[in-house]
């Protein structure tokens, strides 16, 4: 019998949507000083609207003086104004309700800018009222730093503080000071901040590098794991055991009541302890994990050292989190590519073929993965990494850590370029091409990092010209989702899962099922066409369905009734 498609009516608003990553520093500048900003946002709604979006990250805005980009915050309760103004927040705010698209806040709460009043009164003494909203500790008898911590950008983990006599701990950069969540009075002033802009009608939080928030009771040093001495933080203080209280905390301060939803930057957590961090138990809706965006990086220290990786891995990725979310009764966020992360075409169909098919295979999957898929911007325009021959081109701080970082260990030059061609941050940070006019319609300034220069034929505007563009891909996808609704609310299913060249699955509501089938490789690839009995395919790139061959990174996507 054939049911009428109708989605489940207890999923939540930000299940059913279509979630984007806007940059906000290269998105798109209203006022020519070379920086993106919200009135640049808010002039290009409609774009995300045309996307089926409903739900916009945006990075940091707030006062910042830009260590790293906005991650550091030197006040919660204002806007940089290189960005705007409050009152062009709450403009976006209401233009993007008007679309039935809500915006979501980056709280960076690990940590603090040094230039944050809270930190500056800290380091003032250590008595006074906030000398323990950081995280200082005694130097060790030789006057050396406490432990031997190497923070994730390099370097020691802590700074040397005159006026106090003691180091403070930064997780990142020494201008990002560890904030004391032990401390009941920090945690408040949090609490305090996140409802500052629930009140404004934000529609959700992404909460940053939330598993370092706690830390060990004692600092002790750890092995060392490269030539430095030192040992990654990550190993020393991600996930310490009682973190999840204080985020229970805050769930119930801030969420409770409201249709506000969270998703937790968790580096360190995988698909085996999901069940404690999503769903009806757990402290956030979704959480980012890393499996897949580190499936060919064992080590996020060293750029240098890659590990080799197979369709297996990549399937074994969504089966394990897929399940665990399940179980959890959770819900997960689909994610290729972040503001850390390289460009997926490059990251996950490395090579030669064709950069559009490889895009459009990528966006099947982004598209019809059980989840709340989460485009990065310039995604759907089908972005490739920047390959810029010198370090001295790159912006980003942690890519030229990371590059001395390997010049220390002895690798070459060569190789150490090879790393940051490979994972540079920058790659996903350029300007959005928006037009073939002058740095592709991004500014009418100088843009704070170059325009990647094959904007000429990647940008927005001819791509929405082009009924074969990336992004037009992009948005009959959207149109199929809400057409063929077991796309958004159908189970999981892997499919020929021992097939080393097609990822196949499906997405089955009870009424109608999706199969998914997408080609990984450089080369035709058959499949068996029991897979589909029955089926009517309902879009298709670079295949040939009557044959039941895929050609290269062809992706399809067929419907049947369920059984
Ligand atoms: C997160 C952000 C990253 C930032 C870091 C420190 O990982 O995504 O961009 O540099 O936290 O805040």
């Amino acid at each position: 019998m054939n049911k009428a498609a109708v989605i489940s009516p207890d999923m939540k608003w930000w299940q059913k949507t279509i979630a984007y990553e806007i940059y906000v520093k290269s998105f798109k500048d209203s006022d020519g000083n070379g920086t993106g900003d919200l009135n640049g946002i808010t002039s290009e709604l409609d774009h995300l609207k045309e996307l089926g979006v409903g739900a916009v990250w945006l990075t940091p805005c707030y006062v910042s003086p830009q260590a790293d980009n906005g991650y550091d915050i030197a006040d919660y309760y204002n806007i940089d104004p290189a960005y705007g103004t409050m009152e062009d927040m709450e403009r976006l705010i209401a233009e993007a309700k008007k679309r039935d698209i809500r915006i979501v806040m980056d709280l960076v709460f690990n940590h603090t800018s040094n230039e944050n009043e809270w930190f500056k009164e800290s380091r003032q003494s250590r008595d006074g009222e906030k000398s323990d909203w950081y995280i200082w500790a005694d130097p060790k008898e030789d006057g050396s730093a406490p432990t031997n911590w190497r923070s994730i950008f390099g370097g020691s983990a802590w700074e040397y503080d005159e006026t106090r006599g003691q180091y403070y701990l930064h997780t990142f950069l020494p201008e990002q000071p560890d904030l004391n969540w032990a401390n009941p009075e920090v945690r408040k002033a949090l609490q305090d901040v996140a409802k500052f802009w629930a009140d404004k009608g934000v529609g959700g939080f992404r909460m940053d590098a939330i598993t370092y928030i706690k830390k060990p009771e004692t600092f002790e040093d750890g092995k060392p794991d490269a030539g430095d001495g030192m040992v990654g933080i990550h190993s020393m203080t991600a996930n310490t055991s009682g973190i999840l209280d204080y985020l229970h905390e805050f769930k119930s301060a801030v969420q409770e009541g409201t249709d506000i939803f969270t998703v937790g930057e968790a580096n360190g957590v995988s698909a085996s302890d999901l069940g404690q961090w999503v769903g009806k138990d757990g402290v956030f809706d979704m959480v980012f994990e890393f499996g897949l965006t580190g499936i060919d990086l064992p080590d996020e220290t060293n750029w240098c050292e890659t590990r080799e990786w197979t369709l297996f891995d990549f399937k074994s990725f969504f089966d394990d989190s897929l399940a665990a979310a399940d179980a959890a009764e959770g819900w997960f966020p689909v994610f290729l590519e972040n503001h850390d992360q390289p460009r997926s075409v490059d990251h996950f169909m490395p090579g030669e073929g064709d950069r559009i098919a490889r895009a459009k295979a990528l966006a099947a999957l982004l598209l019809t993965m059980r989840g709340t898929p989460f485009i990065m911007q310039g995604e759907e325009l089908g972005y490739v990494n920047v390959n810029w021959p010198s370090i001295d081109d790159y912006e980003d701080i942690s890519t030229k850590n990371h590059y001395e970082f390997a010049i220390g260990e002895g690798y070459s030059e060569e190789e150490a370029m090879e790393g940051v061609h490979r994972f540079s941050r920058d790659s996903s940070r350029t300007p959005m091409q928006w037009s073939a006019s002058e740095n592709a319609g991004f500014t009418t300034g100088t843009p704070w990092l170059p325009v990647y220069p094959d904007y000429s034929v990647f940008n927005r505007d001819l791509e929405l010209d082009d009924p074969d563009s990336v992004l037009s891909f992009y948005r009959e996808l959207a149109d199929l989702r809400n057409k063929h609704t077991e796309l958004i609310d159908g189970k999981y299913q892997v499919m020929i899962p021992e097939n080393e060249d097609i990822y196949a699955y499906s997405r089955d509501n009870g009424s109608k099922k999706a199969v998914i089938l997408i080609n990984f490789t450089d080369k035709d690839v058959s499949y068996d066409p029991g897979l589909i009995k029955d089926a009517e395919c309902i879009l298709s790139t670079v295949s040939d369905e009557a044959a039941g061959v895929l050609h290269p990174y062809g992706a399809a996507i067929y419907e049947m009734n369920s059984h």
